[in-house]
């Protein structure tokens, strides 16, 4: 018997593209795992509804989420650090003193693999639930060979249990794990010369990841981890100017990273590098909302330089405990006024761009049936109301994995 694959149609719905509104009501319809059809209503010949399944009427389409910046694998929470920083701690001292990301890495140690994915799910669960249908994943609280591929297994586990595409990051350089103390070049050698190495020979990273800070690697130290990358074929990014101007974005455009993420002290030479490389911006404004910062990523300078910016969650137990990625759209636009199109947009196609799936987070003809499908009247109206529940629908390559 001839396998025929379900075609589904929406009518009159509002499509977000991953870039823009688009400026009518749209017919779309899907085939499989793609979408195969994309036409202004008025357009619409009714008969290609023939053998569809009718999905409904009114909303807002928008690609599936891609959430390019996560910590979502960890042990332990950091609830008592929230409370120290609002009696006046800053997040630097309290990693100084050897809590912040060195205590999540001590729980993350503890924590069996089973614990953690179990840990892991329920956070997971809750960005799909929100949209979400692509996710980044970092390694970055084990700090030992052992502990970081345990971490990333564990982040490639999620990607087969769940409906959702992981794509996993090594982050070794997060921070000096407390063996190190005093040896941070030790440390990073570490890095370079065992888990790059190991991460790529079990297929277990897709990018590696450093921290750019004064509290955490150098430029210098950071630039040695990026050419271990190189070596094996790794991609690269970089946490840089979170907390201070070190010059990390340019030196990590200089290797032709994916992406610069935090970049609230970015200045004009490294928005000329970013530039030049082609790399997008990832701006986390739940971490500048987290740790109550005032320097302001450089949003219009970016802009006027036509610098892709992407938006995501940092979900992570210390900056950025919080797993809501419309929040981040909001946030986006309230503290860094980037209007909602902006946004949207670096919450789907620059987010995809951000990951090296340059072209993916769109919807049009032939793309990736990765669709979510709102409650909403305007696409614009998913930064401006922060609203957990109006997601209609859910398809992940071309499965409905949630309806109502
Ligand atoms: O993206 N900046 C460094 N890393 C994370 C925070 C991790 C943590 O505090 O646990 C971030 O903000
Ligand atoms: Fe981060």
């Amino acid at each position: 018997m001839p396998h025929t694959e379900t075609r589904r149609l929406w009518r009159d719905i509002s499509v977000f593209d991953g870039l823009r509104t688009l400026p009518e009501p749209m017919a779309v319809i899907t085939e499989g795992v793609r979408v195969v059809a994309l036409v202004a209503m008025n357009d619409f010949d009714e008969g290609e509804a023939q053998g569809c399944s009718d999905m409904g009427r009114g909303g807002v389409m928008t690609p599936g989420l891609v959430d390019c910046h996560t910590h979502l694998v960890f042990g332990g929470s950091r609830a008592d650090e929230f409370e120290a920083r609002l009696e006046g701690a800053s997040y630097e001292e309290i990693a100084r003193r050897g809590g912040g990301i060195l205590s999540t890495v001590r729980a993350t140690r503890e924590a069996s693999e089973e614990a953690l994915l179990a840990l892991a799910r329920p956070r997971l669960e809750a960005l799909i639930g929100d949209g979400v249908t692509t996710v980044e994943i970092k390694s970055g609280y084990g700090l030992t060979v052992a502990d970081e591929m345990k971490m990333l297994r564990v982040a490639r586990r999620l990607g087969e249990e769940l409906p959702v595409r992981v794509v996993t990051t090594l982050l070794g350089a997060h921070a000096l794990p407390p063996e190190f103390k005093d040896d941070s070049d030790g440390y990073i050698d570490l890095v370079c010369r065992e888990m790059i190495p190991a991460a790529a020979a079990q297929g277990l990273a897709d990018a590696v990841d450093v921290f750019c800070e004064t509290i955490a690697f150098s430029v210098a130290q950071c630039e040695r981890v990026f050419e271990a990358a190189e070596a094996h074929g790794l991609p690269i990014k970089a946490h840089a100017e979170q907390l201070s101007n070190l010059g990390g974005t340019a030196m990590a455009a200089r290797h032709g990273a994916l992406s610069a993420d935090h970049i609230e002290y970015l200045d004009e030479a490294g928005i000329a590098a970013i530039r030049k490389a082609g790399s997008v911006a990832v701006i986390l404004p739940g971490a500048f909302h987290t740790l109550r910062e005032t320097q302001q990523p450089p949003i219009q300078a970016l802009r006027e330089a036509g610098v892709p910016m992407a938006v995501a969650t940092d979900a992570n137990p210390g900056s950025s405990p919080l797993f809501m990625p419309t929040l981040m759209l909001n946030l986006a636009c309230t503290l860094f006024r980037l209007t909602p199109q902006e946004a949207l947009a670096g919450m789907t196609a620059h987010g995809a761009t951000a990951l090296g799936l340059k072209g993916e987070g769109r919807i049009r003809e032939g793309a990736a049936a990765d669709l979510c499908i709102w409650d909403i009247d305007t696409p614009a109206a998913l930064a401006y109301t922060v609203q957990p529940g109006r997601l209609r629908q859910r398809l992940f390559q071309g499965e409905l994995t949630h309806d109502r």
